[in-house]
């Protein structure tokens, strides 16, 4: 089947690529010439685990364009660009919009096109970007078959390649019978496993077939912001008896792991730790309360949701400042910049706030990450940090040490080592990923998040 996507970033470009894998004819259209070029030359342009291997299987089959080529015939379009936060916490859909007027201007006449909202969307979009697309052809006098329809993404980052082979669900929202048998089309390499897995992202043993889950363009909207709310609730949830837990003398990593053995509740996204970032959690939660407002209607769990989050932040500083009295003069280095293991995304990363109010409380802040740190000097040029190649450079000389984003590599650290090359003896954990016997046993005072 011909699919063209618009928009080649952690969701379109992994999209693309397991399309591709399956056998699809797959094009990727980028507006920035600088992703394009770089897909072309077969360099990945994000940080995914199989993604390069992935890369180079599709050099030869896969198309990356800055432009929309003319779409002929039957085919699906995926719009898969930005949907960043506006200043009122609503959606920006000026990517989508343009996506859509561009997709209008290269309908051929007589295609038959579904295209789908792969991007995270309000309510209603399927409509809206029905209606540009319905004009964009009737000005150019275009007559095409066109159906809209909602197909969220629920892939995570660092493990997008596997979440694209193995969804736990495919959800296809849609008006029109039509558009749903041909998603279901484009699916069904996914939904029946009919694919040889690519070496690098191997199908797990006993994966079930995934769900697929056919509703209306409102349903499937709203499950996408659900789904999100949902899992920044469990979080803020457990973050908050983390809190109470310190103040008890319990500890809150043994409270989620006997709650999450109820089958009710699950051991998935207990993990106490600085509160969730990335690029969606904060924009959808803040998005769907935006959407609720307008009517009329308060969504106080996912506000509260939103609120321990930023608190538990701060929390994170006011735990630095307990141990060091006065933060001014200090050095803090903070182990990990990207809003979790295995990525270099920073959108909303918890590491760029902790080192902004640092600064700004006078103390002398050095960061390392595996893989953030180009992204961070190119993205936050401004950041009053300096880089440290490795741990110990880190180390040396500092007051305290944060770690702050779950690197696997920073659960096993030589902390004797560590510990020689610090000024100061303090260890705050703000993820819960490393022993807290095993630093104090270096003769380092470690602090976790409710433990
Ligand atoms: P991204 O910023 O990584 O990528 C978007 C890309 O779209 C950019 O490369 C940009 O240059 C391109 N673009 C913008 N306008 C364009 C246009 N008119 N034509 C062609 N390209 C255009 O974004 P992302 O993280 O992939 O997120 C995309 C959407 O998917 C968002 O709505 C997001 O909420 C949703 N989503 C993201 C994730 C995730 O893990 N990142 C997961 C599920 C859903
Ligand atoms: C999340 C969802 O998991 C995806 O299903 C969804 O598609 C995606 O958002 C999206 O819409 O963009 P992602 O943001 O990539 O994916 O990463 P998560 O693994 O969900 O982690 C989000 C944040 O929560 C991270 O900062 C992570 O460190 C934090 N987290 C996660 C915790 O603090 N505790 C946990 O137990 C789990």
């Amino acid at each position: 089947m011909h699919v063209t996507i618009i928009g080649t970033g952690y969701v379109g470009l992994t999209t693309g690529l397991a399309l591709s894998h399956v056998g699809h004819d797959v094009t990727c259209v980028d507006t920035n010439p600088d992703v394009v070029e770089r897909l072309r030359a077969g360099t990945p342009t994000i940080v995914e685990h199989g993604l390069p291997e992935l890369l180079r299987d599709a050099k030869d089959r896969a198309r990356f364009q800055t432009s929309i080529p003319p779409l002929k015939g039957r085919g699906v379009v995926l719009i898969a660009v930005g949907t960043p936060t506006r200043a009122d916490g609503d959606a920006d859909l000026q990517y989508v919009d343009q996506a859509a007027r561009d997709v209008a201007a290269a309908i051929a006449p007589g295609a038959d096109l579904v295209v789908v909202n792969k991007s995270t969307v309000p309510i209603g979009s399927a409509r809206h970007v029905a209606g540009i697309i319905e004009r964009g052809l009737a000005e150019l006098g275009v007559d095409a078959r066109v159906a809209v329809a909602s197909n969220p993404e629920f892939l995570a980052e660092g493990r997008a390649m596997h979440d694209s082979f193995y969804p736990d669900r495919i959800v296809i929202g849609a008006d029109d019978p039509w558009a749903v048998g041909v998603l279901r089309e484009l699916y069904a390499p996914f939904l029946e496993q009919t694919f040889e897995p690519p070496a690098a992202t191997p199908r797990p043993e006993r994966y079930p077939l995934p769900s697929l889950v056919t509703t209306t363009t409102t349903s499937a909207e709203l499950t996408k912001y659900a789904a999100n709310s949902f899992l920044a609730t469990k979080i803020s949830f457990i973050n908050e008896f983390a809190g109470l837990a310190e103040h008890v003398g319990a500890d809150v990593t043994e409270v989620a792991r006997a709650i999450g053995l109820d089958e009710r509740i699950g051991p998935r996204f207990l993990h106490a730790g600085i509160g969730w970032g990335g690029s969606c959690f904060g924009k959808d939660t803040r998005a769907i309360v935006a959407t609720a407002e307008r009517y009329d209607y308060a969504m106080p769990i996912v506000r509260a949701a939103i609120d321990v989050n930023y608190r538990q932040r701060l929390r994170m500083l006011g735990k630095l400042q307990e141990h060091l009295k006065v933060l001014r003069g200090t050095t803090i280095g903070l182990l990990g910049l990207a809003f979790k293991a295995d990525t270099d995304d920073l959108r909303d990363a918890p590491a760029i706030t902790l080192a902004r109010h640092l600064a700004e409380r006078g103390a002398v802040i050095r960061v390392h990450d595996p893989v953030a740190m180009p992204n961070a000097r190119t993205q936050y040029p401004d950041l009053p940090v300096t880089y440290a190649d490795d741990e110990l450079t880190l180390a040396s000389g500092c007051d305290a040490l944060v770690v702050v984003t779950d690197w696997q590599q920073y659960r096993h650290l030589d902390w004797r080592a560590l510990a020689q090359a610090m000024r100061g003896t303090i260890v705050l954990d703000a993820r819960n990923a490393v022993r807290p016997e095993v630093v104090r046993s270096a003769g380092l005072v470690y602090a976790g998040v409710g433990r």
